[in-house]
């Protein structure tokens, strides 16, 4: 792999994540094999590469979802390899998945009040017997303003289109407020007009003490919102630098050619 730009960081300030030679495998078959990069303090790295690259499994690695065969991840200064994922969340980091699954009895509001709800992830019901009620759900509605959600706070998932919804993850993703928010496909399935407004929500995420990995497929929204790239491709790195550099490689371009959704 050709490393075309190092991503500024502070010289105050570790990387947020670093993801250091991480294989996963299925059965024998490597799905990641050895992928590599650094993310900087306030960034946004979009993450591509044609389907069934690796990038959901690398993601899941990174939270610990699962168990990589080798390599190590190390959040904000802290390997955190051998952390199990609600220790990782509470470290500081959130995964905002390709399939959402929002609580269909529950208001928007209460969705994510649910979620700010810190070190009761493991189970819903105690969750909301525990909560400082009040203080989760200014936290709840702060965010879901956010989000350009604050019009349907009392709204049920049910009531609202998948736009809002896909909205509705980030939110619930910001709740316990990550160093590094994972989001999978955020644009997946929507219109051309809420593509574009969500890609301009991410494009405003990251800041001091909060970056962001995209996955995404729409390389228009990628090129337009992320000044820096990582590429998998086959479970390997293919690129890693500045988005204009990146796409320009041919390696890259072959990886897309026919294979692009
Ligand atoms: N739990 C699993 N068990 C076995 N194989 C898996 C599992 N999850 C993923 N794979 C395989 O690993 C490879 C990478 O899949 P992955 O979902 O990470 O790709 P992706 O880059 O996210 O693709 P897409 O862009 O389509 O979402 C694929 O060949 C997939 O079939
Ligand atoms: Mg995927």
């Amino acid at each position: 792999m050709t490393q075309t730009a190092k991503p500024v960081t502070s010289p105050h300030h570790a990387p947020m994540l670093e993801v250091k030679d991480v294989t996963v495998t299925f059965g024998g078959l490597n799905a990641v094999d050895g992928a590599e990069l650094v993310l900087g303090d306030n960034e946004l790295l979009g993450f591509i590469g044609p389907n069934g690259a690796g990038k959901t499994t690398l993601m899941r690695a990174i939270i610990g979802m699962l168990t990589p065969a080798k390599g190590r991840i190390i959040l904000d200064g802290q390997d955190v390899s051998n952390r199990r994922i609600v220790e990782r969340i509470n470290l500081g980091m959130a995964l905002a998945q390709q399939i959402i699954k929002p609580l269909k009895d529950m208001t928007l509001l209460d969705n994510v009040a649910l979620a700010a709800g810190g070190g009761k992830l493991l189970s819903p019901i105690k969750a909301m017997w525990h909560r400082s009620r009040q203080y989760e759900q200014d936290v709840a509605s702060a965010l879901l303003a956010e989000v350009g959600l604050a019009a349907v706070i009392h709204k049920y998932p049910s009531e609202l289109p998948l736009g809002y919804l896909k909205r509705l993850e980030v939110a619930r993703a910001l709740a316990r407020q990550p160093k590094v928010l994972l989001l999978d496909e955020p644009l997946a399935g929507l219109s051309k007009k809420e593509s574009e407004e969500m890609a301009d929500l991410i494009m405003g995420l990251p800041r001091q003490g909060r970056s962001v990995i995209l996955i995404e497929h729409n390389l228009a929204q990628v090129r337009r919102i992320c000044k820096i790239l990582y590429v998998q491709n086959n479970g390997r790195p293919l690129a890693f630098g500045k988005t204009d550099e990146v796409l320009a490689k041919r390696e890259v371009q072959l990886a897309y050619l026919g294979k692009t959704e």
